[in-house]
């Protein structure tokens, strides 16, 4: 049988690429969700025990501040493949937190110990299996508990198009374009029923330039590890001066906003 679109799109050795010390180092410097991203899924709970299942939790972006929510959220399992990923969100902000627990596997087949009130997916769930991922979720979710898929960015920064062309030149999966609502296809395979959306209202993101470059590698198709090392110095120049021109004192401004979705696995 051939890949199917999912894995076409997001293929699994870019996946696998949060398996790298150096990617989950990066990911630090990735912009934070708004924080209504947390109050709008804490408001998704409605079943007790208020537990949370964070799928390809990562370095905890959603995990740990959902975590510090207690008691409105209770405890929080974030699963993910990488012990790079968890073992950097350990040591993050919040990541020894009592009612955080970190499981390395993958969200398909690791322990897990339901029911689970909420699950949340933040920017991960592309990389997982659909069928497996999702048939599973619906037995280990509480009646009343939804899937909630998370993302977020800076959209239209004015140096957008100019960086779209540094990345298509560097990026290990250049033919990518975001033009592909996930949650719809998953909805027309009979895999979701979407319930609900929400927009977060945007909020202005400072980064240092320098921090703003280390993010990009964050991303799994421009990895340092995948990059020579004299390409990873042509790339961070060639970033460096398509942003030069909206530096303030070494920083940039950003507008941040995230969009969820949220359904019941079928
Ligand atoms: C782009 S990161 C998102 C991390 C975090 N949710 C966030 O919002 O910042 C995607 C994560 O999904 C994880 N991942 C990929 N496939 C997975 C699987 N089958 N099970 C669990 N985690 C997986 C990767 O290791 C990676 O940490």
């Amino acid at each position: 049988m051939g890949p199917t679109a999912r894995e076409q799109r997001w293929p699994a050795q870019l996946g696998a690429m949060f398996q790298h010390a150096g990617v989950a180092a990066a990911y630090r410097h990735r912009a934070p969700y708004p924080a209504e991203v947390f109050d709008v899924l804490a408001g998704l709970i409605v079943d007790e025990p208020r537990h949370v299942l964070d799928l390809g939790a990562g370095e905890g972006a959603l995990a740990r501040p959902l975590a510090a929510l207690a008691p409105r959220v209770g405890r929080v399992d974030a699963v993910d493949i990488s012990a790079a990923m968890a073992e950097a969100g350990r040591r993050r902000p919040g990541g020894t937190r009592q009612n955080l627990r970190w499981i390395v596997g993958a969200a398909e087949s690791a322990p897990l110990d339901g029911p689970y009130a909420l699950a949340t997916a933040g920017a991960s769930l592309h990389w997982m299996p659909w069928e497996a991922t999702l048939g599973r979720l619906g037995q280990i979710i509480t009646p009343g508990a939804v899937l909630a898929i998370v993302d977020h960015g800076c959209d239209d920064t004015p140096w957008d198009d100019a960086l779209r062309e540094v990345i298509v030149a560097h990026s290990r999966n250049p033919g990518y374009s975001a033009a592909f609502s996930m949650e719809a296809e998953l909805e027309r395979v009979g895999l979701l029923e979407i319930r609900g959306r929400h927009r977060t209202a945007p909020v202005t993101f400072r980064q240092r330039a320098e921090d703003y470059l280390e993010q990009l590698h964050s991303t799994s198709s421009l990895a340092r590890e995948l990059m020579t090392a004299a390409e990873a110095v042509a790339f961070g120049q060639e970033v460096r001066e398509v942003v030069r021109p909206f530096m303030r004192d070494g920083m940039l401004d950003m507008t941040l906003t995230a969009s969820l979705v949220w359904g019941r696995p079928r």
